[in-house]
């Protein structure tokens, strides 16, 4: 895609420069000062190309928020006349209703702004839980959800013993399915009340997990108590081990030492969020996308 710039962060520079090569495109970085006040300056190359993809991952979102703003509309004064952004971490999907009176529904609320800023949005497995489309929430031109299901199911089909697929609440149903029809594996889904930030209570499913390898599958793991809570209880019902796979390794605070405490052996994510446990690079799904927006825009 000749006459296409990537414009990364540094924080998210490795994988953005992978989509770059994956892309055969051009990779410049937008240059940001934090000043001593908090505020961000930004510097982009002083000439762009018409089309301009912003690859930046929205995790930890409020300053990069700010800053996609003011990237963006800089990049259109400079240029650039059509911007795809690509985050494969979408923040502020998971508040898709007033949960409580008075409550801002972010979902609606970030993907209306981003909409008003891009052209074009691609993400990977953004938390959609009520919400069918992408589109309905990012209501840009082209909006492209993009699985990491298949890539993860690589990942399992490696593995010696052929696992037990768990996903530890109902909204994780879709990601853990996917993945055990593609892997071929048996799959359940516990239930979940969340009593607060870092406590929830799950309730595993009928199944028999005495003896078995079990895999906790789940979109995203922030605090690491919901997986923490399914590992606890899959090991006390007798599971020879226990393994976690995500695609956004927030894991925030003390999310993995959690984990370990749990009894937790691996855990393995993607590339969507920079992580230690990072495994699975994305670049090559993105790179399929970004040709899909260039071809059909
Ligand atoms: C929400 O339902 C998501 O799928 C995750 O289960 C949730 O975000 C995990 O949060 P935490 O790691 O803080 O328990």
């Amino acid at each position: 895609m000749r006459g296409s710039l990537i414009l990364g962060f540094a924080d998210y520079r490795e994988p953005a420069q992978r989509l770059a090569a994956a892309a055969g495109m051009d990779y410049a970085e937008v240059q940001v000062h934090r000043f001593p006040d908090g505020e961000s300056r930004l510097q982009l190359p002083a000439k762009l190309p018409e089309q301009v993809i912003l690859c930046r991952s929205l995790d930890q979102p409020n300053s990069k928020l700010v800053e996609l703003e003011l990237a963006a509309v800089t990049a259109r004064e400079l240029g650039a006349r059509h911007l795809t952004l690509v985050a494969p971490y979408l923040c502020y999907m998971r508040q898709d209703t007033a949960f409580h009176p008075g409550e801002a529904v972010s979902q609606r609320i970030v993907g209306q702004w981003l909409a008003r800023l891009v052209d074009a949005v691609i993400t990977v497995d953004p938390h959609l839980h009520r919400t069918p489309h992408l589109r309905d929430a990012v209501p840009v031109h082209r909006a492209l959800s993009l699985s990491a299901g298949p890539l993860l199911g690589q990942w399992l089909e490696g593995r010696p013993a052929a696992p037990l697929l768990l996903g530890p609440d109902s909204e994780s149903a879709p990601w853990v399915k996917s993945i055990a029809r593609l892997a071929g594996l048996d799959y359940g889904v516990a239930s979940k009340v969340r009593l607060g930030d870092r406590e929830v209570r799950v309730t595993l499913p009928d199944l028999e997990v005495a003896g078995r390898d079990v895999v906790l599958v789940d979109d995203i793991a922030s605090t690491g108590r919901t997986l923490a809570a399914a590992a606890t209880q899959v090991l006390a019902k007798g599971a020879c081990k226990v393994d976690v796979l995500v695609t956004h390794a927030l894991f925030a605070g003390d999310a993995l030492e959690i984990l370990q405490a749990a009894g937790v052996g691996e855990v393995l994510s993607t590339d969507s969020v920079r992580h230690a446990s990072n495994r699975v690079e994305l670049a090559p799904l993105l790179a399929g996308a970004l040709k899909t927006v260039a071809e059909t825009d």
